[in-house]
Order: structure tokens, then sequence, then C-alpha cells
């Protein structure tokens, strides 16, 4: 299977990276092609909500200069998206909501009955980590991430929030198991 990882910490060696990495060797032992994209190192606007993508049903059609039409083309070949976030503010980081909101893009005729993706049938995952706990804290990243199948016509995956995360050296046996077994249900 074509995996693509958005590791959307700017900390390389941070918490999300750590954890992402446990499942991305997972994937990488099971035999899928990974490619992990550092999302801070690329180029990436805002959606400026302009709509021509819109007149462009079959192709990605988004009229931006950065690196994202790359990002959203590797999205579309893939069939599995794996989004890796802190939460910041109750929230994805502004790396991964700059790739979200360019993913307006990859459909049309949302609400109607020709409505169509590019990404339908696709498996979507997400991965947070955060220093609190879920409750009262994490429960709007994920309400907003399952949400986003709707319009991309996606599959949801799976979700895994690793909280209480001080320092990735304190991540332990346990996150590295909830980490595989993320992994392995991902896939289907
Ligand atoms: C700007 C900012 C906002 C944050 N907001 C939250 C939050 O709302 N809830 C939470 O539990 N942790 C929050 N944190 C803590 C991070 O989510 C947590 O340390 C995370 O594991 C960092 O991941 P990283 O090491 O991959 O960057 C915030 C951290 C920063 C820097």
């Amino acid at each position: 299977m074509k995996v693509t990882i958005l590791q959307g910490s700017a900390r390389k060696k941070g918490n999300t990276a750590r954890v992402i990495g446990w499942v991305e060797e997972e994937l990488l032992s099971q035999g899928h092609e990974v490619e992990n994209i550092y999302l801070n190192s690329q180029s990436l606007n805002g959606c400026m909500g302009c709509a021509k993508c819109k007149e462009k049903p079959d192709t990605i059609g988004c009229i931006q200069k950065d690196d994202v039409p790359e990002i959203l083309g590797k999205i579309v070949s893939s069939q599995l998206v794996i989004f890796a976030s802190p939460l910041y503010f109750w929230g994805v980081s502004a790396q991964i909501k700059a790739v979200i909101d360019r993913t307006y893009s990859l459909y049309t005729n949302y609400h109607q009955p020709d409505h169509a993706s590019l990404v339908q049938g696709q498996r979507q995952a997400l991965l947070v980590t955060g220093a609190g706990p879920f409750e009262d804290n994490a429960e709007g990243v994920f309400t907003a991430f399952g949400r986003m199948q709707n319009p991309h016509r996606a599959v949801n995956a799976g979700e895994l929030y690793i909280g209480s995360c001080t320092t990735p050296d304190k991540l332990n046996d346990s996150v590295q198991k909830q980490a595989v077994e993320f992994a392995r249900k991902i896939v289907g």
C-alpha cells in the first residue's frame, strides 16, 4: 500500500516525530511504501478560498504556486494518508492545517448528487500528541478530522491521541505499543 505521512510538527526530534517514527517503522516492516513529508521544510500557504479549483473537477486545480500542489498530488496517489500533529490550542498545527484547507481542491459539488472526490475511498488517519489529557482538550481535533472524510468521501482509518507528553525520551514502551497497534489497524 502506498502511504503518505504528513509530519506536522516543526520539531524534527519531538514527540510527534518519535511516535510517527514507530508507526512508520511498523508500516515499512509490513512491506508498505511510505513517504514521510516533513511539512515544516515546505512552502505552505493557506487556502485563499478563490474556488478556482472547483472549475476543474478532475484535477487538483489549485492555482497557488507553492509546494502544496505537489503534496496534494502525493496525497491523491496514496491509499493511506496519516496526518500527524502536535495539539496546538486544541487543534492541529498550522503546517497541517494549511494542507488540510488546501484539500478543498480535491473535491467538487459537495452536498450535491454529483459530488466527486479525487480521494474517494482513501484511508485517512490522525495521530496527535499533546501535553494534556484527551478530555476537555483533544476532542475537537478528532471531531474536525472525522468530518473531513465527508467532503473527501474518504474512510476514517483510525485515530490515536498520545497525551501527557513531556519530552520524547519519556515516551515509553506502552506508547510504542499503541503506535504499532495503530499502524496495524489503519492499513485495514
Ligand atoms: C503553541 C503550542 C500550543 C499548544 N497547545 C496545546 C493544547 O492545546 N493542548 C495540549 O495538550 N498541549 C498543547 N501544547 C503542547 C504540545 O501539544 C505537546 O508538547 C506536543 O507533544 C508537542 O509535540 P512535538 O514535540 O512534536 O512538537 C501546545 C504547545 C505549543 C508549542
